[in-house]
């Protein structure tokens, strides 16, 4: 029997309540929900890695690096150091912080030289299929136009889902397909994975949610 693993990414991105001393407060949380069936990832700021990972039980990810080394690079975000401050992965290319193909082949390449597992996020299928030919960990494919609506990638566009699972998989069949964009509800998670996903990425459904840890459990709820 194979067994699939599920995932549950949670992005932090620079929301206010998931900033500072509230980024390690809702990693504490969402902690609290962990029980081993379904990984779930906070994607924390660059900032904010080092004290979650020291304090909470869970694999961290960064929201982003750059492809450089130790040197002169001033403002940039040193794989190295995501790396020591307790990150075990990052993600490249969110559709909030896009780089061109050339950053992502160095950035890859970087971070398979330091160890951190990599989130290429695609806009569309012809970026999935792209994106697959630099054989990352996990492709997130999240339409931008859906991301932090009410309408999820599930319901309004599920065929971009199964058709980049199918484009994805023909380029590498180890890579993990996520989605997310409008993610709120465990009828959205449920179809993402009967769709061929093994996961979803979800931001303002956990972060905005008045009450967050049941917004974490109504989620988790879709994998069962
Ligand atoms: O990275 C996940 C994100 O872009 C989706 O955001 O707010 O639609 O869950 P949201």
């Amino acid at each position: 029997m194979v067994i699939v693993k599920n995932y549950l990414f949670v992005n932090f991105k620079t929301y206010e309540e998931a900033s500072g001393d509230k980024a390690l407060a809702l990693a504490k949380l969402i902690s609290g929900q962990f029980t081993g069936e379904v990984e779930i990832i906070p994607v924390a700021q660059s900032l904010d890695l080092k004290e979650i990972a020291s304090n909470v039980s869970l694999k961290v990810f960064a929201q982003h690096i750059d492809p450089i080394s130790f040197g002169s690079n001033t403002g940039k975000i040193l794989p190295e150091a995501v790396k020591s401050a307790g990150a075990v992965g990052t993600v490249l290319n969110h559709a909030e912080n896009k780089v061109e193909n050339d950053f992502i082949e160095k950035a890859v390449q970087r971070c398979k030289e330091v160890g951190l597992t990599i989130m290429l996020c695609a806009e569309n299928l012809e970026r999935a299929k792209q994106l697959a030919t630099f054989n990352p960990d996990f492709i997130a494919v999240e339409p931008p136009e859906l991301i932090g609506g009410d309408i999820s990638v599930s319901t309004a566009n599920p065929e971009l889902i199964s058709d980049s699972v199918k484009a994805i998989h023909e380029v590498n069949k180890e890579i993990i397909v996520i989605t997310g964009a409008g993610v709120k509800n465990s009828e959205d998670v449920k179809k993402a994975v009967e769709l061929g996903c093994q996961g979803v990425f979800v931001a303002s459904g956990i972060v905005s949610a008045k009450d967050k840890e049941k917004a974490i459990k109504e989620l988790l709820k879709g994998f069962r």
